[in-house]
């Protein structure tokens, strides 16, 4: 039997086929033996393949019967194939006996990214203390990222943080502080939030910055709150993630949308401050930015400065997360390369 171009393709080649295929079916016996058929009338080259793609060429009398049949003749031919004895012959000398005593396989368990831990330690001791986390957009107006926060467009702070600019007036937030804008428009003081998320910033990629990272913004309103909250409560923050006995050292800085302005550096918690490679032999970890919160911020977030005092603070996310597990390239931490999430 063949599948050449110039079968007439009858309703008696059809069972002559039929007849053929049978014959064939019952001679196998072993699994090179089914291939060999699956192949010669089954298969994409097969027999039946083209018996079925002949039939437009049947005369129409015939068409719709021949068709019939053809499927018919296929299906029958499919089924008896699959059930032949030497299958179920063959699947029954493979078969594992089941033994229910068995472990069952070991299931592929993730783990938190090495980021999100150092987030969630961080935000769990500020939960502890009272403050509730808030969440802001990604992408974000140049209103909330800047103006807001008394950075106003001519502003040479601007320069401070390199911009993905999106249109005239959108941007990829380049900091978690347009949030405390956001809580303060939403909110009544008092307030005690955090915010975590994830900023963008057009910088020359490198073992120490990339283009995203990640923040931990803090935000206390309320009546009568002093530079002495604020150092009160970073030191307790600082004492209860890095050190029980950790020192903190606070320097003037600068930023918009606080004043005074600050940046906090804690002992380094690897030499306890007797000078190491990770603190470059200082001592001390550059850890956080922080100050009180500037009047026009309260302004622009409709806050009435001269009731309420306030302090707020940043941290990365990165660098903390860095120093503690003692990473020195940035990249690692957005490459998903599993050898090195798995240490996690
Ligand atoms: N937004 C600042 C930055 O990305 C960090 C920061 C500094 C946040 C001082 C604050 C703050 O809330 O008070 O560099």
């Amino acid at each position: 039997m063949t599948s050449d171009s110039d079968t007439a393709y009858t309703i008696q080649y059809l069972d002559q086929l039929r007849t053929d295929a049978e014959k064939e079916l019952k001679s196998i016996h072993d699994e090179a033996g089914a291939e060999q058929f699956r192949i010669k009338y089954l298969g994409k080259k097969g027999i039946i393949r083209s018996l079925l793609k002949s039939i437009p060429n049947v005369p129409e009398d015939q068409r719709k019967e021949f068709g019939a049949l053809s499927n018919k003749l296929r299906s029958d031919i499919e089924e008896q194939f699959n059930a032949a004895p030497w299958r179920s012959a063959e699947k029954a000398d493979h078969r594992i006996p089941l033994d229910p005593g068995l472990p069952g396989y070991p299931f592929p368990r993730g783990s938190l990214h090495a980021l999100m831990q150092i987030r969630n330690e961080i935000r769990d001791i500020f939960l502890s203390m009272g403050f509730t986390t808030a969440y802001g957009p990604e992408v974000e107006s140049d209103f909330y990222n800047f103006e807001a926060l008394n950075t106003p467009e001519y502003h040479p702070a601007r320069d401070m943080q390199d911009t993905f600019y999106i249109s005239d007036k959108m941007l990829l937030r380049t900091q978690t502080s347009p949030v405390q804008i956001r809580v303060m428009e939403k909110q009544k003081p008092p307030i005690r939030s955090i915010m975590p998320g994830r900023v963008y910033r057009n910088e020359e990629i490198s073992s120490r910055s990339y283009c995203l990272f990640h923040q931990i913004e803090g935000l206390y309103v309320d009546e009568n709150v002093s530079f002495a909250d604020l150092k009160g409560t970073l030191l307790a923050f600082s004492r209860r993630f890095f050190d029980e006995k950790t020192k903190l050292k606070i320097r003037p800085s600068f930023f918009p949308f606080t004043e005074p302005s600050v940046e906090i550096d804690v002992e380094c918690f690897l030499c306890k401050g007797s000078g190491c490679s990770i603190c470059k032999k200082t001592g001390w970890l550059e850890v956080l930015g922080a100050g009180m919160v500037h009047p026009n911020v309260f302004k622009s977030a409709g806050v009435d400065s001269e009731k309420y005092t306030g302090f707020a603070f940043g941290i990365g996310i990165e660098r903390i997360a860095l120093l503690k597990f003692g990473i020195e390239d940035i990249r690692l931490f957005y490459e998903n390369d599993l050898r090195f999430l798995k240490q996690f």
